[in-house]
């Protein structure tokens, strides 16, 4: 059965359990520094207030493994909630017992309480039934809005949904599904995949899809080191995991064999370490022996820019580069530039800290859809069902 949405259920009245992703990044004082996650969802929440629910939202926050931690409560998040929405938001000083049970039946029609992180109990990661089946006794309905948890099989993205009878995807999650769709199965070509970051291994699987849907995928970020090394590079000191070298062969190998057109950086961006204040563009086959690269070079955003000028559809997770300092920031950049200039096509940008790197580069109108999800926009790409899309199906 096809998931229904939000639009479609019965709220007045009812404890509508929204499951929200605001596992959000913070400051040092412990306010929260990216709210794109907390805003995104908010339409979900107000519809739910304005047709008179009981909302009780509930997320996770870092990984506190099963504890308490003070430094991972939800209080920031409820504190900034509260203002977006104007009203009271009442959290509960656990996820689940006693005292959550009590901020749920105090709720009121229209009224909002949020439970406190879901990973302070050792449940919710363990999708543990008892903990499962408390949260449900929190919800006459339950919604899902958190896209960046789908890939979890996690006590509240799918262990809790089969014990609340009615049931549907929050409004960030309808959108997510419906852009990121676009780029499974037919899609416009031609179609072009920026892929970055720091781990081959996060990014393999979804490589070896890629190679045989994509036109053109171009590699950066420390992944791209290793793929560098794998074709016997030197890379100085830079950022390069042996153990995936075998990998990283076997993929170009696959790729030549197949005609598959792989863009790895010509140029990078060198220094002695990731604090200084500028670094120094080398060709990417003379990485100096002290230097370690940090950023793909202008002549490789050159190449990579063209070939998204030409492209109809460009799917990009990772960054280029450590583009949190503005000496390396510049392939990051220049790549989302690059992808706001396609013109009339289909552009989706996956993964929390390239969101930050798109607003950034003042381009985020221009971007088709930014998904709020890392690994899971990974995985919904590779065409793997995730478990909180699962749980709504059922
Ligand atoms: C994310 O930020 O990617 C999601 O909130 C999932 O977090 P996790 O990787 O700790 O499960």
């Amino acid at each position: 059965m096809a998931a229904r949405g939000i639009a479609d259920l019965d709220l007045q009245g009812r404890r509508v359990f929204i499951r929200v992703d605001f596992n959000v990044p913070l400051t040092p004082a412990g306010g929260v520094s990216d709210a794109t996650r907390i805003r995104e969802s908010l339409p979900t929440i107000n519809h739910a207030i304005e047709r008179g629910a009981r909302v009780v939202l509930a997320s996770h926050l870092g990984r506190p493994k099963g504890r308490a931690r003070p430094d991972l409560s939800l209080l920031p998040v409820a504190a900034y909630l509260a203002e977006a929405l104007g009203r009271d938001v009442v959290l509960a000083d656990e996820p689940a017992g006693d005292g959550a049970k009590k901020v749920v039946n105090d709720l009121r029609d229209g009224g909002v309480a949020m439970l406190e992180n879901l990973r302070f109990s050792p449940g919710e990661e363990a999708n543990d039934e008892t903990f499962a089946r408390g949260l449900a006794t929190y919800a006459d309905v339950y919604v899902n809005d958190a896209f960046a948890t789908a890939h979890r099989a996690h006590a509240s993205t799918a262990g809790m949904v089969k014990y609340v009878a009615s049931k549907g995807m929050g409004f960030l999650l309808e959108r997510e599904v419906k852009m990121l769709g676009k780029l499974v199965g037919e899609v416009e070509r031609p179609f072009v995949a920026v892929i970055g970051g720091t781990k081959v291994a996060d990014k393999i699987g979804l490589l070896e899809n890629l190679l045989g849907r994509a036109d053109v995928v171009c590699l950066g970020g420390a992944m791209a080191n290793t793929f560098l090394s794998a074709q016997g590079v030197g890379m100085g000191r830079s950022l390069v995991e042996p153990s995936k070298l075998p990998i990283a062969r076997a993929f170009l190998a696959k790729a030549e064999s197949s005609g598959g057109r792989i863009i790895l950086p010509r140029d990078l961006v060198v220094a002695e370490d990731a604090r200084a204040e500028a670094g120094t563009v080398v060709p990417a086959t003379c990485v100096p022996d002290g230097q370690a690269a940090f950023d793909i070079g202008p002549e490789s955003v050159a190449e990579m820019s063209g070939v998204l000028s030409r492209a109809r559809t460009v799917f990009w997770n990772g960054p280029m580069g450590v583009f949190e300092s503005p000496a390396f920031a510049a392939g990051t950049l220049g790549v989302a530039k690059a992808m706001a200039s396609v013109m009339g096509g289909t552009t989706v940008v996956g993964g929390g800290d390239l969101a930050a790197a798109v607003e950034r580069a003042g381009v985020t109108p221009s971007i088709t859809h930014v998904s709020t999800g890392g690994g899971a926009s990974l995985e919904f790409i590779e065409g793997k069902k995730l478990p909180g899309l699962a749980a709504l199906e059922s």
